[in-house]
């Protein structure tokens, strides 16, 4: 896809705030620091429209962009940091929660794992809970650099299977370093905002 403009617009902590409009949205969830914001930004051929950081816990609200005036993509804070109080965390789940049920204009989530880890518990339940919402799932494995190709091939193998009872789905492999994955992810979503 040709990007032609991108637009941060709002920083949201609760599910009121959430934009209702006539535009799709597209939402990146994953565990904290796994590359949610990094794969916004080379999915966008932008270098920080979307805040990264090595230390986990970058992303607190939920982040809207415009993309080219037609959809959203939405950033999503993480789940799974171990520094977050009780109460930080019913406030993630309270907004997460609202986010998902409540929209009417989601068509999809990109939930990322990371390819030497595999879908943690947390990364299976929230794979459960969106199934449940009848919401279409792109499963994205992150960090690809960080293996051989053989040991990569082994672990989506794994994972695929891991996750084939609850989606069919077949896992994109991605690196933000090398690029790959980068058409895939387009082609997939390209096809969400079409079945509208
Ligand atoms: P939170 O906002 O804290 O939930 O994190 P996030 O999921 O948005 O992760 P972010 O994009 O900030 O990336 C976390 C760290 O992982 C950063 O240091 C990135 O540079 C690094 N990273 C992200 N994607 C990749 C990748 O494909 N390969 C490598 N080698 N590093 C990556
Ligand atoms: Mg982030």
């Amino acid at each position: 896809m040709k990007i032609t403009s991108v637009e941060f617009v709002r920083s949201i902590v609760s599910p009121q705030e959430i934009i209702q409009d006539n535009l799709n949205q597209i939402a990146f969830s994953g565990r904290s620091n796994v590359g949610k914001s990094s794969l916004i930004n080379c999915l966008l051929n932008r270098k920080k429209i979307a805040k990264t950081s090595s230390t986990p816990g970058k992303t607190r609200q939920l982040n809207f962009f415009k993309i080219n005036n037609q959809f959203y993509f939405v950033d999503l804070p993480g789940y799974g940091f171990a520094k977050v109080s009780k109460k930080e965390s019913a406030q993630w789940r309270n907004l997460i929660e609202g986010f998902f049920i409540q929209n009417q204009k989601l068509a999809g989530v990109i939930s990322i794992i990371d390819s030497r880890i595999g879908p943690t518990e947390l990364d299976l339940q929230l794979l459960n809970w969106i199934k449940s919402l009848n919401i279409t799932l792109i499963l994205v494995a992150t960090k690809s650099d960080k293996l051989s190709r053989s040991v990569l091939k082994n672990n989506l193998d794994k994972y695929n299977k891991q996750i084939e009872s609850l989606y069919k789905t077949s896992i994109i492999p991605f690196s933000v370093i090398n690029r790959t994955g980068k058409k895939e992810i387009w082609r997939e979503i390209i096809t969400l905002l079409g079945q509208d």
